[in-house]
């Protein structure tokens, strides 16, 4: 038996999908924890390519469960969206395979609202949100007046709820910030169909999962995010709403700790974040634009362009300790590849010394100087590599250099998007 999660371990995007997907190959069970449909997961199995967002990657295997936790926050009308796109590629979604936490809070049009509103509040301030409704949601849900999953799918529940909230919210949006109310019926009318939809697939997973585990079933969990995006351990507040890192896995499924075997760190052989917020490795030159362009580092939600930087170990051995990391796997190697020198963030200059560990103060942080050190690059052969030997001498300097410095082994090596470019190297 064995129990892991595959979460991200920078600022998201850093292919949680595709090792998701390749990973899933020995799980019976794959579980979302936290998130929803800002998370934007890539899996490319032969010469199809698949953006997901809410539903567990392991749907596009025909045997494997799926999972959303109650940690989760569904937007109905997006999870079906996410359906029928899926179905529109050929992709089976039943019941059996797709299960849903009667615990986890649905996203209503009043959360968009309110994201893209308060955003619109915070002027130059602004977050830099997917514009999804995530944080009004998870708001709600730690105010109590959030809808659950069991609330919505009840007609007479999910209507008293929705007419106090929908009172609240369009006090809020029309006095403090200038909006436009929202009807309590066409929302009734429109969602009360979602609800009916979305009820055979939902169980009390926490059970669910218990009890795979306990059949000895291989559980992946699949986080969405990334390590510094985390709400209590990112860099807050230009973070998303949840716990990102392995601690949400608990939480947002309603296992123990005990339970959870191994997690592995997905990590990008250099940095991207979109969205605003500090990036100490962060480069504005013809070098950040040249891995923007041969990554393709675009958003998969929002279209943005991603920032790019270079590797930034002071965050991976973050991660490593947070969430307790059993090995790291290293995506992206080859966008790397045709760059002479490749830098390489080993420590921040703070107040005349130099740390290896994240700061919580913004303020701290934008006085860190991030320390490089100079790797010698490697060629697009790189992509061509099936086993660790055949890797380049320099990328595998670069990958010890990742392991010395965070005291994890890195077990897996990705040189390229599809399931095939994959190397495993060890132990996850
Ligand atoms: P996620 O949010 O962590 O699942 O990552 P995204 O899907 O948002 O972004 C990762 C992108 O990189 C996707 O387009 C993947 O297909 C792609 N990708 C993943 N691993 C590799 C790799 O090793 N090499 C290359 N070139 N692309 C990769
Ligand atoms: P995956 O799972 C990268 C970022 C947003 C913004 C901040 C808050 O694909 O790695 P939110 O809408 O969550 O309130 O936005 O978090 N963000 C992501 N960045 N990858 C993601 O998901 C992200 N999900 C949210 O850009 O900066
Ligand atoms: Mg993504």
């Amino acid at each position: 038996m064995s129990a892991f999660i595959v979460l991200g371990a920078q600022w998201g995007d850093e292919g949680k999908g595709k090792m998701t997907d390749y990973l899933a190959e020995t799980a019976e069970v794959v579980v979302r924890y936290q998130g929803g449909n800002n998370a934007g997961h890539t899996v490319e199995v032969g010469d199809k390519q698949y953006k997901l967002h809410l539903i567990p990657s392991g749907i596009l295997y025909d045997d494997k469960v799926n999972v959303i936790g109650n940690g989760v926050v569904v937007d109905p009308k997006a999870l079906f969206e996410e359906m029928d796109y899926l179905e529109g590629l050929g992709i089976k979604i039943t019941p059996e395979k797709l299960v849903i936490s009667d615990r986890a809070h649905i996203i209503l049009p009043y959360h968009k609202i309110l994201d893209s509103l308060k955003e619109r509040s915070r002027g130059k301030n602004d977050i830099g949100t997917t514009g999804k409704g995530i944080g009004p949601c998870y708001t709600d849900k730690f105010e109590r007046c959030g809808i659950r999953v069991c609330d919505f799918i009840k007609p007479e529940v999910f209507k008293d709820k929705l007419m106090e909230n929908i009172v609240m919210k369009n006090d809020y949006i029309t006095k403090v910030l200038n909006g436009s109310p929202l009807d309590f019926n066409e929302v009734y009318e429109e969602y009360t169909k979602y609800a009916e939809r979305l009820k055979p697939f939902v169980q009390d997973i926490s059970v669910r999962v218990y009890d795979e585990i306990k059949k000895n079933k291989n559980v992946l969990f699949e986080g969405a995010q990334g390590m510094l995006l985390d709400i209590d351990y990112g860099t807050y507040p230009y973070v998303t709403s949840s716990n990102t890192t392995a601690g949400g896995v608990c939480n947002g499924v309603g296992i123990g700790p005990s339970m959870i075997t191994n997690a592995v760190g997905i990590a990008k052989a250099y940095t991207t974040r979109v969205g605003k917020g500090p990036f100490p490795t962060e480069l504005f030159d013809e070098t950040g634009n040249w891995i923007r362009e041969k990554g393709f580092e675009y958003g998969v939600t929002t279209g943005r362009a991603r920032r790019c930087g270079w590797l930034d170990l002071v965050i991976l051995k973050t991660t490593a300790r947070v969430s307790g990391l059993t090995s790291f796997a290293v995506t992206k190697i080859d966008t790397l590849a045709g760059l002479d020198k490749i830098k390489i963030c080993v420590g921040y200059k703070f107040e005349g010394k130099v740390i290896d560990y994240f700061p919580a103060s913004l303020e701290d942080l934008a006085k860190c100087e991030p320390v490089y050190e100079e790797f010698q690059g490697w060629d697009n052969s790189v992509a061509e590599a099936r086993s660790y030997d055949e890797l380049p001498e320099n990328a595998k300097k670069y990958l010890k250099k990742i392991e010395e410095f965070t005291g994890v082994k890195v077990s897996i090596v990705s040189v390229g998007p599809r399931r095939d470019q994959t190397i495993k190297v060890g132990d996850i």
